[in-house]
């Protein structure tokens, strides 16, 4: 195990039925960088984020993160509460309300909630101040993300890069340790994937990890310091972006040439 790591993925095999999704994967995520997972549909990216954040358990093999804490078996939420979030491959914003109270909701997830639920209720002083001070970092946010403007805008009429901007600074409220996002560029057009290139380098910036699962391997190039090549469950490569995408095998993988 590399003690820089900041999660630490030994061996995990999973089965649904006959099928092996994940077959023995070994990934090391090193504290600061940005680490790509690409692989063909099905390849069981998707699959590796559910058993990092406890949707899934891996029928063997260990997931660790910090060093120390095993994730192994663990509830999402008591997963999430050590700060790794991740998002969805589909939005997940409630539409009909503010941007600015979307990120605020993800607020919710964080575990030192400092007031109660009659607090909340009878609009006592100290809910109202801790309001007003999450309404504004949930302002920051938005700013940090290039979307100030938008703030008041509900959701659902943003445009989809700017719904994708709003998911990170929901994310980032969390104050995530570890960020995972599932094809955040799906979608996008060149303009809104130039816009989310920005957006995720100042969160590196901010010293949070992020691990991306991508398609698009010129947004991987971009953005990437380590890149993991996942093919029928299995980790077919692994390096830097350039030594990636000038490997035979990587490349027989995205064309089906095998
Ligand atoms: N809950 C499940 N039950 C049964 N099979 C599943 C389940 N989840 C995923 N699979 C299968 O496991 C394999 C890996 O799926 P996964 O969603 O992880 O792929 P992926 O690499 O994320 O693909 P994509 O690029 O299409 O999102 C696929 O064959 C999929 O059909
Ligand atoms: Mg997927």
């Amino acid at each position: 195990m590399d003690n820089n790591a900041i999660l630490s993925i030994d061996n995990v095999s999973i089965m649904f039925g006959g099928l092996k999704a994940l077959d023995s994967v070994t990934i090391d995520i090193k504290k600061g960088e940005v680490l790509c997972i690409i692989g063909p549909n099905g390849a069981g990216k998707t699959t590796l984020f559910n058993c990092i954040t406890g949707f899934l358990r891996p029928s063997s093999g260990s997931i660790v993160f910090d060093g120390s804490i095993s994730l192994a078996g663990m509830k999402p939420h008591k997963i999430a509460s050590y700060g790794i979030y991740r998002s969805f491959q589909n939005l997940a914003l409630f539409t009909n309300i503010s941007a600015v109270d979307n990120v605020m909701i993800g607020a919710l997830k964080r575990t030192q909630f400092s007031y109660s639920i009659a607090d909340m209720f009878f609009h006592t002083k100290k809910f109202l101040t801790r309001e007003s001070a999450l309404r504004q970092e949930a302002e920051n946010l938005l700013e940090f993300m290039g979307i100030a403007g938008k703030k008041d805008h509900k959701a659902g009429e943003l445009s989809y890069g700017e719904r994708k901007l709003l998911e990170l600074a929901r994310g980032l409220i969390t104050k995530p340790q570890l960020l995972l996002l599932d094809e955040p560029a799906a979608g996008l057009n060149p303009t809104e994937k130039t816009e989310l290139v920005r957006a995720i380098k100042k969160i590196r910036e901010q010293k949070i990890n992020v691990v991306i699962i991508e398609h698009d391997m010129r947004f991987v190039s971009d953005i990437a310091n380590w890149i993991v090549v996942l093919d029928y469950g299995k980790k077919l490569a692994e390096g830097l972006p350039d030594d990636v995408k000038k490997n035979t095998a990587v490349i027989e993988a995205y064309l089906g040439t095998h």
